[in-house]
């Protein structure tokens, strides 16, 4: 008798492809939901040159792999090579999650409501707050389309200054809020921080192996703060751990991370995964690693 988490001919495959990908913690996660609930599936990492992007969009039709998740440095450039997009997810500009119904793909960008059930999660309300968001890229335009419908005022600050206007530019209107766009600079970074009631850091600074570093000075902060840092390797930045000490409430990557992954698999599979085993076991994974 085959034990009933075998692979067999039958099992459904789910995926993730990126370039690197080998720092991904979505098997992980994808798995131990999988097993948990014993299910017929898998989920694998696929390693895949940028210049066979298309290709791999046809291995994955050919291949009938059923959900996909997308990241560095394909969640821009796959959008091209799908069948439909939903409306926020094309504003975004960015797929991290994709649904293969017989070679029929649609995308979405899950990561925008994992930050979002995240923070709400961590009982931090944004309604009618002011938001410090450094970064332009695409975890900032995720959270700046979905914190657009419920704060008072959005400051985005980047260390590319054109790119965080053409995102104030297009926020400002998809929902006529308060949004400003400014250069990183010390300076705006310690003006902004102080008029500011939540920091969110949707930059790579701090992440790991450059654990020493941070995108603000700790001097900055102040406890009325809630410090949001979305990156996950290390589980507790530098930012995170200056923060705290401050006697600012914080909250760090790892719930966007498991969250925007629970919204895909429940998608794909119609079923609801276990958050806090998925999460427990990327604890256990980066504690080790
Ligand atoms: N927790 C989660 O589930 C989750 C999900 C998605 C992403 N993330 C994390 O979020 C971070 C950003 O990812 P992304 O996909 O948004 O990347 P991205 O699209 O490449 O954007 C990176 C952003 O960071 C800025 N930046 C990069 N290096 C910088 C530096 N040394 N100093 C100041 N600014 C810098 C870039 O500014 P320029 O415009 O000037 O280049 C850009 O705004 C990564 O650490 C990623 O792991 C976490």
């Amino acid at each position: 008798m085959i034990d009933k988490d075998f692979v067999t001919a039958h099992t459904k495959v789910l995926c993730i492809i990126g370039y690197p990908i080998e720092h991904s913690m979505s098997p992980i996660m994808h798995n131990t939901a999988i097993r948990e609930l014993h299910l017929d599936y898998i989920y694998l990492a696929f390693n895949i040159f940028p210049s066979n992007l298309k290709l791999a969009v046809k291995g994955i039709k050919t291949f009938n792999i059923i959900g996909i998740n997308v990241t560095i440095p394909f969640k821009q450039k796959i959008m091209k090579y799908l069948d439909e997009i939903d409306p926020i997810t094309k504003k975004i500009g960015a797929v991290n999650a994709i649904k293969n119904d017989k070679g029929y793909l649609t995308g979405k960008n899950t990561d925008a409501e994992g930050a979002m059930r995240a923070l709400l999660n961590a009982g931090y309300k944004i309604s009618g707050k002011n938001v410090l968001l450094l970064g332009a890229g695409g975890a900032a335009r995720a959270l700046s389309y979905i914190m657009a419908e419920q704060v008072n005022k959005l400051v985005i600050v980047n260390r590319t200054e054109k790119r965080a206007l053409k995102l104030s530019n297009q926020i400002k209107k998809y929902s006529g809020i308060n949004v400003e766009a400014k250069q990183m600079s010390n300076n705006v970074l310690k003006d902004e921080s102080k008029k500011a009631d939540i920091i969110i850091n949707a930059t790579p600074v701090g992440m790991y192996p450059n654990v020493n570093i941070s995108p603000i000075p700790e001097e900055f902060l102040h406890e009325d703060l809630i410090v949001y840092d979305v990156v996950y390797n290390p589980l507790k930045t530098k930012l995170i751990t200056d923060a705290a000490q401050k006697g600012c409430k914080t909250l760090g990557g790892l719930d966007m991370l498991v969250n925007q992954g629970a919204l895909a698999f429940e998608w794909w599979t119609n079923k609801k995964p276990n958050t806090s085993l998925m999460r427990k076991k990327v604890i256990e994974f980066l504690g080790e690693s």
